[in-house]
């Protein structure tokens, strides 16, 4: 595929990289403020749920300072967010549903001002019962959104004859994205009611709409822009959105710009996180370990809304059977509403909260049967000619596992190394070690299948030089740095010609949220169609000063290359330009062969399926309950890379995300529904200590079997879920620990915190 001509297939640095490195690559709070620019801090409900009377403002307006006060009433459209289920009010009404949930802004000269003003406004709320969990939501009917039931087979049948039969709980917190920049926005008046936004959003059209909904203005009035952020996660995706609206209320208000940053620890305790979830299993199986029935009921801890809930939960019915067929099954998604912050898109958007739960039965099925799990998982996977069709009647037609697998064993060296943990484990009474290998098959799209659409503008100018502009976000991942490998080798010319400009929704309207991993899937088709239109242009131009079929042009190492004659691009750029002929153009993409029902949740969702695997070593401390991941080999498909060196770090980067996710980042909530872990001094995220001295990452060699830009595959979340692999390890080594025959399944609390672990050990109560 890559010859030196071509971009794509090579490791280039992030397009980024030297800027952000050098201190010069802007962020929203680096941008020079324009004069008269306010800040805005937000007033937050310092009770779970209760009825709210009114806020008594007086003593924060006479602060230093202190310019306006802004609350529901100010709202000049609608009073409620135009989120997906139009069920979040802006500010709060006459009540309040979380700790931290914003009932309205102080807008002051600074953001200190505004701060120390917002803490002194006095809420009049009646405090009423809180729900926090999903036990008390589960009991008392409480939700975001009806129950979702996907069933195929006769899964009572097949349960009351398997030979064999599990049951089991788990429970899997909660994630906070702690993306390095936090959320913010900056909100500009322009002339003639209309709108500048600087929004640090995965998604600026919604912001657009969302402000201009709140506004009461039309789309066309609001203009959003974002160049970077400085990591999402999914965590912009509809909180960004939030922050804008504030803003723009504020500058709505004071008719003045106002930047609303919001400080670490509020922003932990408004924003919404990783769904926690809850489950409950009845498994039947073989002796070979296959499973023959299952019943599995899960349910999300939603918070006081529904936001993504919907389509979060969905992904996770989805991915209940990660990389596994379930001839005889029935999953019940429950949606519970809690008050809480309302919990929201991360990484991999329900995902692993699906794909935890059959790895979690499938290590349980091992450890009962006293069989190898690898072996167990082997013989559950997909088929490909038979047994190959997903619960939600997709078939699998791109499964790669049964190779995919065996390679990671071998290179892993899985089975000697396995001897080798027996062995230790056997002369060490305290360290006990784990190893496990898990897979991943992740869906590819969005679920909500009008998603499925990009758009990209591709300006060549008169010098040779190359501007993009296309739908998506950079958040750190390498988005547009990968889109300018595509176009580069589309109109044939060096990386350093291209430039990717500002995402804005002024130059390409309508565009979907950069999630669900099709970023470059969808945007890079866009942008390579578009640089197509203009290389069309040039090619037929040229066949006219030649005299040659359009087809016989070729636009190589900065060349335009005829049968007759070799010119620069620059050159024909300039002379074509002469010609008036349009050196620019628009490209439009939407994803084929996808729909689905959404109301029996069957059909074919996704375009393809990414897949990987990962072998984890891990040592645990059975008096303390401290552990690390020792070893980590992984194989992962990326299809054919566009970019080597950005695609191994999203792989690294997810799965120790995810390692954070089910090892330390612990969410603790109080009985009174306050977060006690709001800041890095409570909550922990992987540091460069936890990174496995051994770490080793190899790409899947083949390309994409389905149609894809440079065939290739989405990275972006797929990889989190490999870090299942250091949870099962751990289990293993709790497994080791207990001097039973360890067949019996181990109850560990995600996160595998000390304590959890100590708990599953039975030490600890
Ligand atoms: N990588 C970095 N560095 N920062 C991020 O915020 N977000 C992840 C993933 N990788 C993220 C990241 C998430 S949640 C998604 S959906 C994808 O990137 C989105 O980008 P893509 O579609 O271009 O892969
Ligand atoms: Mo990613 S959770 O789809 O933004």
């Amino acid at each position: 595929m890559s010859t030196p001509q071509h971009t794509m297939g090579q490791s280039h640095p992030h397009e980024s990289a030297h800027a952000q490195v050098a201190g010069s690559a802007h962020y929203i709070d680096d941008l020079p403020e324009v004069k008269g620019t306010l800040h805005a801090a937000p007033i937050l409900s310092p009770v779970a749920h209760g009825r709210l009377h009114g806020v008594d403002c007086t003593a924060a307006l006479q602060m230093p300072g202190v310019r306006a006060v802004v609350l529901a009433e100010d709202v000049p459209g609608d009073k409620l967010l135009a989120a997906f289920a139009h069920d979040e009010p802006v500010f709060a009404l006459d009540a309040v549903h979380h700790v931290g949930q914003v009932m309205g802004l102080v807008v002051a000269d600074t953001a200190l001002q505004a701060r120390r003003a917002a803490r002194a406004v006095r809420p009049d709320i009646t405090p009423l019962p809180a729900i926090l969990t999903i036990e008390q939501a589960l009991a008392a009917h409480s939700r975001v959104l009806p129950p979702v039931t996907v069933r195929r087979g006769q899964p009572e049948a097949a349960l009351a004859s398997a030979p064999h039969r599990l049951q089991g709980t788990l429970e899997v917190g909660g994630q906070e994205h702690f993306y390095l920049e936090g959320q913010i926005a900056y909100a500009l008046p322009l002339e003639q009611g209309q709108w500048h936004i600087h929004a640090s959003t995965q998604h600026p059209g919604e912001v657009q709409h969302w402000v201009a909904h709140a506004l009461g203005i039309a789309s066309h009035a609001v203009r959003v822009e974002c160049r970077r952020m400085g990591g999402g996660f999914g965590g912009k995706e509809t909180q960004a959105g939030h922050l804008a609206v504030w803003a723009a209320l504020a500058a709505h208000q004071t008719g003045q710009p106002v930047k609303l940053r919001l400080d670490r620890d509020d922003d932990f305790v408004v924003t919404g996180k990783r769904h926690p979830f809850a489950y409950r299993w009845d498994v039947g199986f073989d002796d070979t370990g296959r499973i023959l029935g299952l019943q599995l009921h899960m349910a999300a801890n939603c918070g006081f809304s529904a936001d993504l809930s919907g389509p979060v939960c969905d992904r996770a019915v989805f991915h209940a059977d990660n990389a596994y067929f379930l001839e005889n099954v029935v999953i019940e998604s429950h949606r519970c509403r809690t008050h809480l912050q309302s919990h929201t898109a991360f990484r991999g958007f329900g995902g692993p909260q699906g794909v935890i739960a059959i790895e979690t039965i499938l290590g349980d099925i091992a450890r009962a049967l006293g069989r190898d799990a690898l072996d167990v998982r082997l013989a559950n996977l997909y088929g490909t000619t038979e047994r190959n069709v997903t619960h939600y009647q997709m078939p699998v037609e791109d499964n790669i596992l049964h190779e995919l697998l065996p390679k990671l064993e071998l290179s892993a060296q899985y089975r000697r190394r396995q001897e080798a943990v027996f062995a230790w484990n056997a002369a060490s009474p305290v360290l006990k070690r784990g190893l496990a290998i898990t897979p991943v098959k992740f869906g590819i799209s969005f679920t909500a299948t009008l998603f499925n659409q990009a758009g990209a503008l591709v300006h060549v100018y008169t010098d040779g030089s190359v501007q993009v502009n296309h739908g998506g976000t950079e958040m750190g991942q390498g988005l547009h740095t990968k889109v300018a490998q595509i176009v580069a080798d589309e109109l044939g010319v060096p990386l350093a010609r291209v430039r990717v400009t500002a995402s804005d929704t002024s130059k390409v309207p309508n565009a979907s949220a950069t999630a669900a991993s099709s970023g470059t899937d969808l945007n890079g088709r866009a942008a390579q169609y578009a640089a197509r239109n203009v290389r069309d242009n040039l090619a037929s131009f040229v066949c006219g000063l030649d005299g040659c079929g359009a087809g016989a042009i070729r636009f190589e190492g900065g060349q335009v290359i005829s049968p007759k004659k070799a010119r620069r691009f620059d050159d024909v750029v300039k002379e074509a330009y002469a010609n008036r002929i349009q050196l620019w153009s628009d490209g439009f993409y939407r994803t084929p062969k996808i729909h689905y029902d959404k109301t029996t949740l069957t059909g074919r969702p996704f375009y393809y399926f990414a897949y990987g695997a990962a072998c984890t070593e891990v040592v645990l401390d059975t008096l303390t309950g401290e552990n690390r991941v020792l070893a980590v080999d992984i194989l992962h498909d990326v299809g054919h890379s566009i970019n080597p060196a950005i695609d191994i770090g999203q792989i690294e980067g997810g799965f120790v995300q995810g390692m954070g996710w089910l090892t330390t980042e612990q969410l603790v909530w109080n009985e009174q529904g306050q977060l006690a872990t709001h800041a890095p001094s409570t909550y922990k995220i992987p540091a460069t200590g936890d990174i496995p001295a051994h770490f080793t990452v190899e790409l899947w060699p083949e390309a994409n079997r389905e149609d894809n830009v440079g065939g290739s595959k989405a990275v972006g979340e797929p990889p989190f879920m490999l870090a299942i692999s250091v949870y099962e390890a751990l289990r293993n080594a709790v497994a080791a620990a207990r001097g039973d025959a360890g067949t019996e399944p181990v109850r560990l609390t995600a996160p595998a915190t000390a304590e959890n672990l100590l708990r599953a050990l039975g030490v600890l109560g």
